[in-house]
Order: C-alpha cells, then structure tokens, then sequence
C-alpha cells in the first residue's frame, strides 16, 4: 500500500530555484515508481518573498508549512544584503523564523563521501576514505536566536549566545540515540573553557553519559574539532554541537564529502520535517544552470526516509546517484581534476541522468 503524503517545496533564492526543482523530480518519481500519492505546493521565502510581499516569511507560506507533511527547501540569500549589513528587512529571517516556528530544533547533516568522488575534495583521499559523520546541530538557540543590541551612537554591538538546559537535553537525547544506532561514539563540541553557555552544553551532556553508559563520549573543544576534522575525520561517529559551531563545521566538513554541492541536512523536532541541501544561494553561479542538484535530490531522500519512514525508497534514491556517479556524470564542483574520464555537465542534465538511474 502507498503512503499519502503532502509535501510543500520552497525553492527559495539563488541556485535554489534550479536544484529543488530536481528533489522535487526525483520525489515525484518515486511516487510513481513505487504508487505513492505524493501531492505538492509551493510557498516562497527568502529574497523571492520580500520582493513579492515585504516579507521573508509570509504567512501564507508558514500556514503551508505547518499543513504539511514535509518541506523541501532550496536556499536562502541574495548579494544585495551581504553587501549591505545595514538593511533591515533581510531574506535570512524567513529561514531562521520557519526554524524557530516549526520548532525544528535537530539539524541533521550526515557527512559520507561517495567512493567516486574521493580525489573531488581537497583532502587527501587516504586521509578520507572511510570516514562517515552525523551532524546534531542545534538549530533554534544559541547567537542566532539571543537577544542582539547596537548602542545608539551605532558604535557597540552584541548578540546574545544563550542555552537554556532543556535545549541541550533534548538535541543531545537526539544525537545519543543515533550513536546507539551506529559506531556508538559521539562526540560533544563546545567552548567551555571560555563560554559560560558551553560550560551548561557540557554539564548536560555529562548528566546523559550515565544514561547513556553504552555509548563512549569525547567532549571537545571547537578550535580543537575544526582542526581534527581535516586531519582525521574518520575518528568520528556522531557529532553534536550548538547552532553557530554546527553552522561552521558543517561546511568545513563538507568537503569530506567533495563538495557542499553534495550535502543535504534534515531539521526536525516537533513535527513536522525540514529538508534542505547545506549550500546557500551561491548568487556568483544562480541563473546560469552549472549548480550540483545531487544535495537537493539527497535531501529528498532524507525526507523520504526521515519523515515517512519509506527506507527502501530512500535508498533507491542514494543508489540512483550513486550510479550516475559511476556513470562519470560530474557537475562543475565536483569534477575530477585529475582524470579526463568525466563528462561534465549542467544542472538539468546531472537531474535527468539520476532521473534515468531512478526508473
Ligand atoms: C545554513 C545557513 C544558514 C545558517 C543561513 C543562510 C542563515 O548557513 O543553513 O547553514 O546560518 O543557519
Ligand atoms: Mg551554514
């Protein structure tokens, strides 16, 4: 029996618009393939949605989102704002509103590296080969959410980084229970030996570990964590990690896995599910149909997987870029420097190949 399930697609700003366009594709596929009734809509948000209404977050696309099953995201951000640190109104809000609103506070960003893509990265391929992460960053806390100040002549300024213990609890109950399911490690990372809000991250973590017994923690440090990273990534299991360290090492991690273009993420809590590759908007490459669609489609499967529970079909997703893969099909970020055995290709060309793999 097929699953009924509504799905709303934001593709958002930038190179968000060409890959969600292929999550969507391969969803879509999968609903025919296997007799799901998959049903879409779309919602805007980001840049898209200020110069359509004033907003970043209209309502009507928050009413959307919470009448649905899951969202597929695509990216947020336009060089205008990055450009102008004075602007109020900023397309970054609807992201971090809809995370905040929808309660999405687990940032899932699985970190594995397709075998074929070991000489894409700038990490030396023995250095890489093997390594597998799970990212918890913390998602609805932290500098991103405390309170911001700017003294009135404009010349002071700060953000708040803030934790409240139940925050830490239930992120880190998250990551644990994952750990269970895989090399039984995790790995806590903060700043406790300046941070006051890192001391309580670690103090809660702590008070798990006796929950926990099974599962062996490291606490680290996030200097420490960013430099382990690069030099041996294979020592890690699980991660879990506050809102702004999680933004930072993720991408830094990224390119374990080749290329951001290859990163999709999960944002769950409690309900319903976020799905998004980790790549912003790249503005420097929008519009000009070269953006890497394969973290949009992997977040597909996440969603698959994550929110329905359909593990075969997120699989066969997987599987179907595995091969295009093998294939040699390449976009731009992630060709082979090395080799001339590649067949480079745009967006919609890499989406129809994995497209064809799927069928
Ligand atoms: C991410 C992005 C966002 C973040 C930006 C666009 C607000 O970098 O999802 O990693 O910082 O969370
Ligand atoms: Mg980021």
């Amino acid at each position: 029996m097929g699953v009924d399930k509504k799905i709303l697609v934001i593709p958002g700003d930038g190179i968000g618009q060409e890959v969600t366009t292929w999550g969507r594709k391969v969803l879509e596929t999968i609903a025919t393939n296997y007799k799901h009734n998959f049903t879409f809509e779309e919602g805007i948000m980001g840049h898209v949605a200020i110069e359509a209404t004033g907003n970043p977050l209209p309502d009507e696309t928050l009413d959307k989102a919470r009448k649905s099953d899951a969202i597929l995201f695509g990216a947020i951000g336009h060089a205008k704002y990055d450009n102008d640190p004075t602007l109020k109104v900023r397309p970054e809000q609807g992201l971090l509103k809809i995370r905040k609103e929808l309660g999405l506070y687990a940032n899932l960003r699985p970190i594995k590296l397709f075998d074929e893509l070991l000489e894409a990265s700038s990490i030396k391929p023995e250095i890489l080969r093997g390594a597998d992460i799970l990212f918890f960053r913390e998602l609805t806390g932290d500098v991103y959410f405390g309170e911001k100040k700017r003294t009135e002549d404009r010349n002071t300024a700060s953000d708040l980084m803030i934790y409240h213990k139940y925050e830490v609890e239930r992120i880190a109950r998250k990551a644990f229970e994952a750990a269970r399911t895989r090399r039984k490690k995790l790995c806590s990372v903060d700043k406790a030996n300046v941070l006051e809000a890192s001391r309580l991250w670690r103090e809660v973590v702590q008070a798990l570990e006796k929950e926990y017994t099974d599962v062996e923690v490291e606490h680290m440090f996030i200097d420490n964590a960013a430099m382990q990273l690069v030099k041996d990534p294979k020592r890690f299991d699980v991660v879990v990690t506050g809102n702004l360290f999680g933004d930072i090492l993720t991408d830094e991690a990224s390119q374990i896995a080749g290329s951001m273009g290859m990163l999709a993420s999960a944002s769950v809590g409690d309900s319903v599910g976020f799905y998004e590759p980790i790549h912003g908007s790249a503005h420097d490459i929008a519009g000009k149909g070269i953006a890497n669609p394969l973290a949009s489609i992997l977040s597909a499967a996440l969603m698959l997987d994550i929110s329905f529970g359909l593990k075969n079909e997120s699989l066969r997703v997987i599987k179907a870029v595995e091969a295009t893969l093998k294939q040699g099909f390449r976009t731009m970020d992630i060709a082979n420097k090395h080799t001339e055995n590649h067949l480079v290709m745009g967006t919609d060309a890499m989406g129809a190949k994995v497209l064809e793999n799927l069928s």
